[in-house]
């Protein structure tokens, strides 16, 4: 049995988290940390049956006496970095879903995990469709020199751009340094309508809407032909697979991993 913990454990990601973690076989609810409800049942929270998990506050506390084999994180980019060096540092491997973290902190915890010999798979999207799609626009990416990301969101989302289209610029990126090459000279006449840049000067949009969850089109343009992929999640549960089978990877073995792509 898996013994594993969710923190964050009363967020959109993190119920659907702890419901997914009390239905799998495989795996044992031992903590559910939040920042807010103490004491709330995280099963009852989840799917409207108690479990006998509380919510507690303290992460440091919780894992020294619950003693997770796995943390699961869905909480929030400001902290997001401090977490998961003191996953690391309390040597309890992790899976970081929590969006957020830049080039330089992925780097960062890549050096602290091999010095702490501490497991963690952190991934910016969870979902299998997401995760292909990022896997295609990288292939296109070898026959466009132009293409541009549009992402939407939720607009109680915290962070702009998404997590999931910084890496799919930065996928595309390995493949092709040359993108919007033979655009003319541009002038914003409204500061920040051109979005922002990503990887490879790739332009990348971020819509904030009520009723979209995550969406993603990358669309590649050539003389004469335009090319779309795009991606839309209609529910959380989406994320869930990918979840378990991160959770599952990280009990397994001791290495760091940036993107679900590399173990699918
Ligand atoms: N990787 C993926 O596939 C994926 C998918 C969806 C969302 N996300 C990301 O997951 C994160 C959470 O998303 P959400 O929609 O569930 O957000 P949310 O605001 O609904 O939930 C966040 C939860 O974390 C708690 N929290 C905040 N700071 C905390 C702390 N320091 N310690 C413990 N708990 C804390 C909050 O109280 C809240 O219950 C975001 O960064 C989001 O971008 C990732």
């Amino acid at each position: 049995m898996i013994k594993a913990g969710v923190v964050g454990a009363l967020g959109k990601m993190g119920k659907q988290v702890v419901k997914s973690v009390l239905e799998a076989d495989d795996m044992e609810l031992v903590c559910a940390i939040d920042v807010l409800g103490e004491g709330t049942d995280a099963g009852f929270a989840a799917a409207g049956k108690e479990c006998g998990v509380l919510i507690q506050t303290d992460i440091k506390n919780t894992i020294s006496t619950s003693k997770p084999d796995v943390i699961i994180d869905f909480t929030q980019p400001n902290g997001i970095f401090e977490h998961v060096k003191t996953y690391m540092e309390l040597n309890v491997k992790s899976v970081i879903g929590t969006t957020g973290l830049n080039e330089e902190n992925i780097n960062d915890l890549r050096n602290l995990s091999e010095k702490t010999k501490t497991g963690c798979l952190i991934a910016p999207n969870f979902s299998t469709g997401a995760v292909l799609l990022m896997m295609f626009a990288k292939q296109a990416a070898k026959y466009f020199n132009n293409a541009e990301i549009i992402e939407l969101h939720h607009n109680q989302k915290k962070d702009a751009p998404s997590g999931t289209a910084v890496k799919t610029a930065q996928l595309m990126a390995e493949v092709n340094s040359n993108f919007t090459a033979g655009n003319c000279a541009e002038t914003e006449l409204i500061k920040g309508s051109r979005g922002g840049t990503g990887s490879a000067n790739i332009h990348i949009h971020s819509v904030r809407m009520p009723g979209y969850i995550a969406s993603q089109e990358v669309i590649f343009g050539a003389d004469g032909q335009i090319f779309k992929i795009k991606h839309d999640t209609m529910d959380r549960s989406c994320y869930m697979a990918g979840v378990l089978l991160a959770v599952r990877h990280v009990y397994n073995n001791n290495d760091f991993i940036y993107g679900l792509d590399n173990i699918l």
